[in-house]
């Protein structure tokens, strides 16, 4: 890798269509791990005259021969630089004609785990979004699409394509792809695998053979991936009238893989870890996303490849929609009320936080260096939040008319976020041109709710702001949908769920002949990403709590209460009481769900503590934060003790486990109360808790509960033995210890795990396993000696030699280092500048670390 001086800065504005068409493509792969040889022929079709034909490809790729229609071109016309192969226009026929090359690659070397690679001995790829460009020459852009048929030459037992097989014999397996598509989404398997098959009659009687591929022994671990794939084939054929389109459909889990999963047409590769479970190994958690992540790769196969991006800026288009796809599928799966809450509490924790710092950007960039550095929150999650509120805005038949004209219009296309919101336009006659700024604009609005009464008249007075972020010093107002409801003093609702349209900068909006003051229950569902700022009393939020009837805003009424006590408690102040009496009620109520009121129970994260402190102008000191929070919990858990120990009993689930939502909903109530009664009880439940369930969800939530106890020992002694060989499981012996330990043991933790022979730190998994357990214990990676930095720092560096992108996404440890003192600060931005110096930064650290800097 070489140092780059110049940057390399993309910008949306410059999108230029490719100047030819590419009618189809055949490749040859002859694999060998240190000498793969790939055939190419691509037959192109000149859209323009006069156009060079510019290739991307790296410099790793060996070049052996190169034609144009049999021919070989003068060497004076053919150039190459250190990521791209260009033929002048002068050896280019004016008409179609075919470019063959053969290349060579080195799969075994390449760490970077992009293009061809080797995962325990497996062949096998990931392109999205530049990768291909490291398998050979091509004009590797989403929006060249066209059908690919592969030939695959290798010993490995089992050979995968895109698209249908054509032939299989021993060595020997060749696929065809009737679906054009764009280079991202090719991919190549060759391992020794076994499949875990079924198979799935679409409703128009098309059959379509399904097989989950591991390796071999992993196949009583598969079934619920294969479960949750027929799940998601029969929703989307539901939901929105979506079927599959090829007579295969294979998923591959892997054990290196830099991201969750990768929707290739036909053949999905994902990482192990969201494939594999079996009750021993696997949380309800693992369960859950397992389930959604199969659906989310599962739906691209039309939000994504039958329609793709235009180009990158585009990604939230596809991942942002596909996100909102998935949400749906597990509202309707489990619990709608829950997986809100769920998503909202992350959205804040990660998007928020991400909007809130140097590396805040819209969901739709209009310039980057490295793309691989915006598959972020903010594309996603928030790209979703976006869809959700325009499908508030339009209502659900308006929402269903847009999809329907959607596919029908770009089926096939390479599409923009202009095409998508035309759609909506056409379908519903509304106009989207203020609402086109949540695509365009960064950060997250603040909205000020003021309430004035008299005379059987409530009016409410919005005001919205959303705070500079970088490059975009002022952001005008945007439509923001608030819906709202009413509840009288008696607790009954005297008006039902309404959606306020806000466009200006501020408005008001009034209610008329109403009996006497009603309670506001506002941004109900979270039906904006915005951050309510609103004058409310702890006993109204404790009202709210009480006789909320819409899920979220009653969860949100005792978060802030929660928060409000935190926040105060961090200061130095005395609080609380009125918390932990409110969710006294709550947690007896036994006609509420128990995942919901497990979540009522778990207290705001330390990390979302700090966040809501700075938004308030207030710098977070980490240790008093982790004072405060340990502080309330061993409160409630003394003041209802016998409450809790009640519902502990109540909450165990008899019989063998399952991982269905109701099941999981009373586990993950129980281990709320184990958290807090582990607070009081030194740690004696959890200790037999340990010793006697039979599934990993409740031996991870006692052992988090005696490691806090500073009694964790034998536990982690007993997991390792029993599950050493299990590279999932020890990612999650790695990631507890530096997690959860006591802040001033963490960081010695994290560097005594990172001496073991087992920290195999090139794989994805074992290094976000450490590095990222590291970064998820707030005061220990916040430690006001810089100590937790300089440890980061280090394997970042380490890290970015091997694997650019991981080592990118982590550096995000340190998107909110400005938030702290001036010492943590300057310790922080001693390692950021450490990193910036670094001889032979790759691209993708160098433009994060930067943009921290800045
Ligand atoms: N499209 C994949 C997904 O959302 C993610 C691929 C990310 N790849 C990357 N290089 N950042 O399911
Ligand atoms: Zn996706």
């Amino acid at each position: 890798m070489t140092i780059e001086a110049t940057a390399n800065e993309q910008f949306l504005a410059d999108y230029r269509p490719y100047p030819f068409d590419l009618k189809q493509v055949a490749l040859e792969f002859d694999l060998a791990p240190a000498a793969t040889r790939v055939l190419a022929a691509l037959d192109f079709q000149p859209r323009e005259s006069g156009a060079d034909l510019v290739l991307d490809g790296g410099k790793q790729i060996k070049l052996l021969s190169l034609t144009i229609d049999g021919a070989v071109p003068d060497a004076a016309h053919v150039s190459r630089d250190d990521e791209t192969l260009t033929i002048a226009a002068a050896a280019l026929p004016s008409g179609p004609f075919r470019l063959e090359t053969e290349v060579q690659i080195d799969p075994s070397a390449n760490t970077a785990f992009e293009g061809l690679y080797l995962s325990g001995g497996m062949f096998c790829t990931q392109c999205e979004a530049e990768g291909f460009r490291h398998i050979t020459f091509y004009p590797d852009r989403p929006d060249v699409m066209t059908t690919f048929r592969v030939l695959v030459r290798s010993d490995q037992p089992v050979l995968l394509s895109n698209g249908n097989p054509v032939r299989q014999e021993p060595g020997l397996a060749e696929w065809h792809d009737p679906w054009p598509k764009p280079s991202y989404l090719f991919a190549l398997v060759a391992g020794d695998l076994v499949a875990v098959s079924d198979h799935f009659t679409t409703r128009s009687g098309r059959d379509v053979a399904l097989n989950v591929w591991v390796r071999p022994g992993d196949q009583d671990r598969a079934g619920f991936a294969m479960e949750s794939l027929i799940k998601s084939m029969k929703w989307d054929e539901d939901a929105y009238g979506r079927e599959y389109d090829l007579d295969v459909f294979n998923i591959v889990a892997v054990d290196d893989f830099n991201m969750g999963a990768m929707e290739n047409k036909g053949l999905n590769i994902f990482n192990s870890k969201l494939v594999l479970a079996s009750p021993d190994t696997a949380t309800d958690a693992d369960y859950e996303r397992i389930e959604s992540v199969i659906a989310h790769e599962y739906f691209h196969n039309w939000t994504g490849n039958r329609i793709t991006c235009r180009d990158w800026f585009q990604l939230c288009l596809k991942e942002g929609l596909t996100v909102f796809r998935d949400q749906q599928f597990t509202a309707d799966m489990r619990s709608a009320a829950v997986k809100r809450i769920s998503d909202v509490q992350s959205l804040r924790a990660r998007q928020f936080r991400e909007d809130q710092g140097p590396l805040a950007h819209p969901p739709r960039p209009d310039h980057y260096e490295e793309i691989n550095n915006f598959y972020t929150a903010t594309v996603y999650e928030k790209g979703a939040e976006v869809i959700g509120m325009l499908k508030r805005l339009v209502g659900d038949d308006g929402y269903r008319k847009s999809l329907d004209l959607y596919f029908q219009r770009h089926d096939g296309d390479a599409a923009t976020i202009e095409d998508w919101l035309q759609v909506f336009e056409d379908a519903t006659g509304r106009d989207l041109t203020q609402f086109k700024r949540w695509y365009t604009d960064a950060g997250t609005p603040r909205l000020k709710m003021a309430e004035d009464w008299g005379d059987g008249r409530l009016t409410l007075r919005f005001t919205q702001n959303t705070p500079p972020t970088p490059g975009q010093p002022d952001k005008p107002a945007r439509v923001i949908p608030i819906s709202v409801g009413l509840i009288g003093p008696n607790g009954d609702e005297v008006l039902p769920s309404q959606i306020l349209e806000m466009t200006e900068a501020s408005q008001s909006f009034s209610f008329d002949g109403l009996g006497a003051r009603p309670v506001v229950s506002a941004l109900r569902g979270f039906s904006a990403p915005v951050i309510l700022e609103r004058e409310i009393d702890d006993a109204t939020r404790a009202f709210l709590l009480a006789h909320d009837s819409d899920p979220f805003a009653r969860w949100e009424a005792g978060r802030d209460l929660a928060l409000s006590a935190l926040l105060q408690l961090a200061q130095g102040n005395m609080a609380g009481d009125d918390y932990i009496a409110a969710i006294g009620q709550l947690i007896a109520d036994e006609n509420a769900d128990p995942a919901f009121r497990a979540l009522c129970l778990n207290l705001p994260s330390e990390e979302e503590i700090a966040t809501r402190l700075s938004a308030r102008g207030v710098v977070p000191d980490p240790d008093a934060i982790h004072a405060a929070r340990t502080d309330l919990a061993r409160r409630i858990a003394e003041t209802h003790e016998a409450l809790l120990s009640n519902l502990y009993r109540l909450m165990a689930v008899p019989g063998a486990y399952s991982p269905d939502a109701d099941a999981a909903a009373r586990r993950s109530l129980r281990i709320a109360v184990l958290g807090l009664l582990s607070r009081i009880d030194g740690g004696d439940r959890a200790e037999v808790l340990f010793g006697t369930a039979g599934n990993m969800t409740e031996r991870m939530a006692a052992l988090v509960c005696l490691i806090r106890r500073g009694r964790g020992q034998t536990a982690l002694r007993l997991l390792e033995e029993e599950f050493g060989d299990n590279r999932l499981v020890m990612d999650k012996w790695f990631m507890i210890q530096p997690m959860v330990a006591p802040v001033a043991e963490s960081v010695q933790i994290a560097q005594t795990l990172a001496k073991r022979k087992d920290f195999d730190w090139k794989n994805p998994n074992r290094f976000r396993a450490l590095l990222g357990g590291l970064a998820a214990n707030h005061a220990g990676f916040h430690r006001a000696d810089g100590a937790g930095y300089a440890f980061t720092a280090d394997w970042l560096m380490k890290m970015d030699r091997a694997n650019p992108q991981i080592a990118a996404r982590m550096s995000t440890a340190f998107e909110t280092w400005t938030r702290y003192d001036a010492g943590r600060r300057e310790k922080a931005l001693a390692a950021l500048q450490r990193m910036a110096a670094m001889e032979g930064i790759s691209r993708n650290l160098r433009e994060m670390v930067s943009r921290m800097i800045a």
